[in-house]
């Protein structure tokens, strides 16, 4: 791979998708965004929003339709919690509300009018990024890791080389209809140049079993190419899709990140989050242990010792 001749850019700039219906988590979703689904105390974007400011982003897009307020209520300024947490001397909960968004980050709202498709979405996001790499991130695959987030990981290998990055983990071989996939050179330790992606392709014509999840650094060259993007899986204009035409002019890197990638746009995804979370938490882990014994326990799932 020949690096750029200048130094690359640090990415400054996330775009998170968040206009789906989220019907999988009905009746649920009927009033709340899946996006604010928590996970012990926090709604899922706010890990994702936490994970890219971790990586140095400072700009927030936020790519929503006209029925979710609740993000953008989220993320807005709370003043009467506010007053009343400082009035009370709430020091710890008045803390815990400003940290939603830090100082010196600032949360932009983009409308996607229609529901085309991922790579419509971020298309959405184009005025507000202009010409600079920038990170995409899913915030339904939450990705828990003691050390550095993925998105950084993944932020500094694009800084080292000037290349796209896509996180990608192996899933079995009945899923590959459920991502995109992709093929690769060999891999130099986590990473690989892709060399083709296709979205949800079934698994007799899969490339390989390594699929992308919901964490990108992409070249702004993507959004020329989402512009002419043709309706692809799904009827969808696909992000994939112009991946596989950015991957034809510039390198893209596939990136085994290290944590673990929890799916909670799925029932399973979002209760195995929230039991890793409550093991790992500072002061829940125990009593979780306990709770969760107790619960195989009475439903004779294990012999209590
Ligand atoms: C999207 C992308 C797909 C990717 C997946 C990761 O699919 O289109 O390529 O593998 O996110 O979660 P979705 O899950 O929105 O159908």
């Amino acid at each position: 791979m020949t690096p750029s001749a200048t130094r690359p850019a640090r990415i400054r700039k996330a775009v998170f998708p968040v206009a789906g219906l989220g019907t999988r988590f009905l009746p649920a979703t009927k009033t709340v965004p899946k996006e604010m689904l928590p996970v012990i105390d926090r709604p899922l974007i706010q890990y994702a929003v936490d994970e890219a400011i971790e990586a140095g982003c400072d700009t927030l897009v936020f790519v929503t339709n006209r029925y979710k307020h609740a993000v953008a209520d989220y993320f807005d300024k709370a003043y009467e919690l506010e007053q009343k947490l400082e009035r009370s001397g709430k020091t710890e909960q008045l803390e815990l509300v400003r940290s939603v968004l830090p100082e010196g980050v600032r949360a932009v709202f983009v409308t996607q009018a229609e529901a085309l498709g991922l790579g419509h979405a971020v298309l959405c996001a184009k005025p507000v990024i202009g010409d600079e790499p920038f990170a995409v991130v899913l915030p339904d695959d939450l990705i828990w890791n003691r050390g550095p987030g993925a998105l950084k990981q993944m932020a500094d290998l694009a800084e080292q080389t000037g290349a796209s990055v896509l996180a990608t983990q192996n899933v079995a071989p009945e899923k590959t209809a459920s991502y995109g996939i992709v093929a690769t050179e060999d891999f130099a330790g986590r990473q690989g140049r892709i060399t083709a992606i296709v979205e949800k392709p079934k698994p007799d014509v899969a490339p390989s079993t390594l699929a992308v999840v919901g964490r990108y650094v992409l070249s702004p060259r993507i959004f020329d190419l989402l512009e002419t993007t043709t309706p692809g899986a799904g009827g969808e204009i696909q992000l994939t899709d112009a991946i596989s035409a950015l991957l034809a002019e510039e390198p893209v890197l596939a990136y085994r990140f290290q944590g673990t990638r929890f799916d909670c746009g799925s029932h399973i995804g979002l209760v195995e989050a929230t039991i890793r979370y409550a093991l790992d938490h500072e002061t829940l882990s125990d009593a979780a242990r306990e709770v969760m014994q107790k619960a195989l326990s009475e439903l004779g799932v294990i012999e209590l010792t």
